[in-house]
């Protein structure tokens, strides 16, 4: 089954020159991949460089996006600018973006902002800690189901969501999740859904594993602990890293 490889670039790189040669090395290193789609989501103002790319098998994803849709708001970006750049997909409800503000109403609308314009949303959800009395569970529930609100069964079709512990993000994770963590968080996500939706629609939606992903993990959560997909930060940014996680998914 194709995995989904969505590649965030988050702040990086600092010019537009490496940014093209970042992209143009994946590219390369991705010819012989067969069972990936991949997804790179650069920072705003590289989208409209690669918005032409050739590739039929890199799309173009976006990290954030306004909770409007035109007018004065300055420093914003709409869904349909993304769209107009070939943004085919928009990360919402990042951790990085919900420390520093962002709430499960906000994610909520721009959740449909961009489904309205055929945008598909990666939904991040995610826990800052764990504790022993299932808590975690309870929270990520809510971000669910907050961040859904309104969203129709057809809509949600377009929707991928991504599971990313905020335990074990970045640098300063405290430690690497489990492939059994994952499990565990993919079959309550999926409840969710199922309560919210149904069964069908909670089969068929997209959830992917996030958090310190690399080459020696990767199949780890994709393939023994049954991701769709993975959300890749720091080692997204090195072609031979990115190309190692796919290679690892072969
Ligand atoms: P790292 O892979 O650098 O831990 O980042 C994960 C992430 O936040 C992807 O969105």
């Amino acid at each position: 089954m194709n995995k989904i490889i969505v590649a965030n670039w988050k702040m990086n790189p600092q010019s537009k020159k490496e940014a093209e040669v970042l992209f143009n090395s994946i590219s390369k290193g991705i010819k012989n991949i067969k069972n990936s789609q991949i997804i790179i989501c650069p920072p705003f103002p590289f989208l409209s460089v690669f918005g032409n790319n050739k590739s039929k098998k890199i799309f173009l994803g976006a990290q954030n996006v306004s909770i409007e849709n035109e007018g004065s708001h300055t420093g914003e970006v709409s869904a349909s600018m993304i769209f107009s750049m070939k943004g085919k997909y928009a990360i919402v409800g990042h951790s990085e973006c919900r420390s520093s503000g962002e709430t499960n109403k906000t994610v909520n609308t721009k959740i449909l902002n961009l489904i309205r314009n055929k945008i598909s949303p990666i939904v991040c959800v995610g826990e800052k800690d764990r504790d022993h009395d299932g808590n975690y569970l309870s929270f990520i529930e809510d971000q669910i189901r907050e961040c859904l609100n309104g969203v129709s069964k057809t809509q949600i079709k377009n929707l991928i969501i991504a599971y990313e512990p905020v335990w074990a993000i970045g640098k300063n994770a405290t430690r690497e999740a489990t492939k059994e963590e994952f499990i565990e968080m993919k079959i309550f996500i999926k409840k969710v859904i199922s309560d919210l939706y149904d069964s069908k629609i909670a089969h068929s939606i997209p959830i992917l594993y996030g958090g310190s992903v690399n080459s020696l993990n990767a199949k780890s959560f994709a393939i023994e602990g049954g991701a769709d997909g993975l959300l890749v930060g720091r080692d997204s940014l090195n072609p031979k890293k990115f190309e190692a996680i796919l290679n690892a998914l072969k």
